[in-house]
């Protein structure tokens, strides 16, 4: 049985693989990144793929195949915030339409190319969880404060979308659970440029968070399909 961690060498991708090994001890944990790693933790499998779309992915499933193991669960980080030319915005005047576009192809376009990618490979009987990592401020429930637009906007569609596969994956693969988790706030890349705002006991380490996110998917059941979960556990809205 194996569990493939997808978006691997990011903040949260190198502690969950750690977590990973040490909490499914049975299982044969696989890392897959666009970019090799040197941190690595023994006994792993490393990958790397061009990108997460349709054609490198669907390269890797045939990869994956050819190991003969059955998948018993994902768990992608693949996601962003920002980076060289891009910053979330905090005004509609930030807005503009090549942004919002990559945020939306990170955070919610190629999260589910690799369900689609990884469906075949599902297992009706052993196969038990996709979770990829989303957001809080992805709630349109829970938002409060606004800006950020294409980020809370990518993980809002980001979370229709696994709900959505959710409800089709039931009818075919019972005991399956597709989810999304909050990490919450993480010293990562990701974050660095928004710490300076997070009072110091709500900034964990990538290890802390990657042990409540663990232990989230390992109380998941079939009846949490679907669902987007905070750190400790509980559901958040939509
Ligand atoms: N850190 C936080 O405070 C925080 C809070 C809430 C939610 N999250 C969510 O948690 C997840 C992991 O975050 P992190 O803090 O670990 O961030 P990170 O260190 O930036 O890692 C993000 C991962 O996403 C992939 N990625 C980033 N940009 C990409 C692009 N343009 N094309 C394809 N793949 C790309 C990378 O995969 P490769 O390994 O292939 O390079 C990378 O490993 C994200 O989905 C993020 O939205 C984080």
């Amino acid at each position: 049985m194996a569990i493939v961690v997808f978006g691997a060498a990011g903040g949260l991708g190198l502690s969950l693989t750690k977590a990973l090994k040490q909490k499914f001890n049975d299982s044969t944990i696989i890392a897959v990144s666009r970019q090799p790693i040197n941190q690595r933790v023994a006994g792993v499998h490393y990958t790397t793929i061009e990108d997460y779309t349709a054609e490198p992915l669907e390269q890797w499933v045939t990869e994956f195949n050819q190991r003969g193991e059955v998948l018993e669960g994902v768990v992608s980080t693949v996601g962003m915030l920002h980076d060289d030319d891009t910053f979330p915005e905090k005004q509609l005047d930030d807005l503009n339409e090549a942004n919002l576009s990559k945020l939306f192809s990170v955070n919610a376009v190629m999260p589910l190319m690799i369900l689609k990618a990884c469906k075949p490979l599902l297992d009706k009987k052993k196969s038990r969880f996709f979770i990829q990592l989303s957001a809080k401020v992805g709630s349109i429930e829970d938002n409060y404060l606004g800006g950020w637009y294409s980020y809370r906007a990518s993980k809002a569609a980001l979370n229709m979308l696994l709900k959505t596969a959710s409800i089709e994956l039931k009818r075919s693969h019972k005991s399956f659970v597709v989810a999304a988790i909050h990490p919450g706030t993480t010293d990562t890349d990701l974050s660095k440029p928004f710490q300076k705002r997070v009072p110091e006991d709500k900034l964990y380490s990538p290890e802390l968070s990657a042990d409540r996110i663990v232990k989230v998917i390992q109380g998941l059941t079939a009846e949490d399909s679907g669902g987007l979960f905070h750190w400790d556990g509980k559901r958040l809205p939509y």
